[in-house]
């Protein structure tokens, strides 16, 4: 039922001008490890080196030393999930947090230039609600299995199967789909979204499991596609509750992209912010993250009294965004992320709504 989205057909309008031309070009700096830069670079390796090795450092200071002075140079902000690597998350990004907390930060954002390390949604959803900024990601090809479990077509198909119930939209979608939707949600907002909506019956879409498990806490009907996150619906109930039954002390928490029937087997479900903040709060002895394991990582790096058990599941789409692309980026001002004017302006109200929404 579905058609695989080419993200590269994503964003089909070219700008006047490239925004190299606009910004202009930097020459690649000489990227040798220094003794300047690995004391310039100590205060920031202290952050990572439970990650990253001794003798690998070396590798990546000049990297981190260079784009935090080339961010400065240009004014850039640098945007990243919580699924970006350590040297991504601790070294380079000015601002992290989970999609609905990027998409707030990105319209409080002051600088020219936003560099979105995340995948391409994200990106889209920046430049949404920043249209007179340049927004560029490290790699476009960066996508999301549940981005492109659906696109525009398929959800007019839907209104017209279901006319006059309310379409929510992850925002895991591009901004053809965002266009064709009344609000978008997050994994942090989905049940706030659709309370806010006069309706017995909602389109929660396109996140099957994040639709069966919104499902379980609201009276409202929820109908749904069949989209799901490739690496959240690897967990199954069974891996878990083996962990559990070989110390049961063991705090289980989730993202609820997985199947309810892991959920139910959860301490904790929550966006990726809601889930450090459990952990920040709560400071279980043992916890297990059912998510990405890159955010377990983060975590851990600030926090030093738990004891963090990574089933680790990578996203290989996040994994996509890499130190020397964003310097890459930053050199050469690539790769700009434009979207449609024929589009831009409903998908940037279904976002609007739901960043507006008071909670
Ligand atoms: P969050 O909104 O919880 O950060 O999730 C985004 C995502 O892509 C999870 O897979
Ligand atoms: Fe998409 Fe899943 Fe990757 Fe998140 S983890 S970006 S939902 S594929």
């Amino acid at each position: 039922m579905t058609t695989p989205q080419r993200l590269d057909n994503a964003s089909p309008v070219i700008a006047a001008t490239s925004a190299a031309e606009r910004f202009g070009v930097i020459a690649r700096p000489d990227l040798t490890f220094t003794p300047a830069i690995a004391r310039e670079t100590e205060h920031l390796y202290e952050r990572v080196k439970q990650f990253i090795p001794a003798f690998e450092w070396p590798v990546y200071a000049p990297y981190v030393h260079a784009i935090n002075r080339i961010k400065k140079e240009r004014g850039a902000v640098i945007l990243a999930h919580n699924y970006q690597t350590p040297d991504i998350f601790h070294c380079v990004a000015d601002i992290v947090g989970d999609s609905l907390q990027l998409a707030r930060d990105a319209t409080k954002v002051d600088s020219e230039i936003i560099i979105q390390c995340g995948v391409h949604f994200m990106a889209e959803t920046s430049k949404l609600l920043n249209p007179e900024k340049t927004v560029l990601i490290p790699d476009g090809k960066a996508g999301c299995s549940l981005s492109e479990s659906i696109t525009g077509a398929d959800v007019r198909l839907l209104k017209q199967r279901y006319p006059g119930v309310p379409v929510v939209t992850y925002v895991n979608t591009s901004a053809d789909v965002k266009a064709e939707t009344d609000i978008c949600c997050t994994s942090s907002n989905v049940l706030a979204v659709i309370e806010s909506l006069d309706s017995d019956t909602v389109l929660c879409i396109p996140d099957e499991y994040l639709a069966m498990n919104v499902a379980k806490q609201t009276k409202k009907k929820i109908l749904t596609w069949k989209g799901h996150c490739e690496v959240h619906e690897r967990f199954t109930a069974a891996e878990l509750l083996a962990y559990k039954e070989a110390d049961p002390t063991i705090e289980i928490i989730g993202h609820p992209e997985c199947h309810p029937d892991v959920i139910a087997v959860c301490d904790f479900a929550g966006s990726t912010s809601g889930m450090i903040n459990y952990v920040k709060d709560k400071r279980p002895a043992r916890v297990l993250l059912v998510t990405e394991c890159s955010m377990a990582s983060n975590i851990q790096a600030e926090i030093k009294d738990v004891d963090f058990i990574k089933p680790c599941n990578l996203c290989p789409h996040m994994k996509r965004i890499t130190l020397p692309k964003i310097l890459d980026s930053l050199l050469f001002m690539t790769e700009e992320v434009l979207v449609d004017p024929a589009i831009a302006g409903r998908a940037r109200l279904a976002v609007e709504r739901m960043v507006n929404l008071k909670q």
